[in-house]
């Protein structure tokens, strides 16, 4: 079972950020798996960096060329990433309290945030990325 899996919906036509949202998919599928399993927490928590890790690289590529050549919208793009590293910082600790009995939350939460900001809010800036000549 996986937590999430790409389709054509998902794609934004840019063939760089479609691969690195279906490398996110992959990383978050593998969260997923180990948090389903009695893995302990140092497995949970390497899976969980790297995720992590990963998605920053990529919203940090995105802002890049959103920058660069100066997409109108960036601002708000770029709060929306930060939004989801603060999301995601505030639901890690309510699980390190023991609010959370496992981390269900925490996934289901990048799943529908995943979703809604690649359909909703990554869309916007592809006519502007493929005018700029980025694939
Ligand atoms: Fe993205
Ligand atoms: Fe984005």
């Amino acid at each position: 079972m996986v937590a999430i899996s790409w389709d054509d919906s998902y794609s934004v036509h840019v063939e760089s950020i479609d691969a690195q949202h279906k490398k996110i998919m992959s990383l978050l599928n593998d969260l997923h798996r180990i948090s389903i399993t009695d893995a302990g927490d140092q497995q949970l928590e390497a899976a969980l960096t790297s995720l992590l890790e990963y998605t920053r690289a990529h919203f940090h590529y995105e802002e890049s060329f959103l920058e660069k050549f100066h997409f109108p919208f960036v601002k708000s793009h770029q709060e929306k990433h930060a939004g989801f590293f603060t999301a995601i910082e505030r639901i890690k600790k309510e699980l390190l309290n023991g609010r959370g009995k496992n981390n269900k939350k925490l996934i289901n939460y990048m799943v529908t945030w995943l979703k809604y900001h690649i359909v909703s809010e990554d869309k916007q800036y592809v006519c502007f990325m493929l005018e700029h000549g980025i694939k």
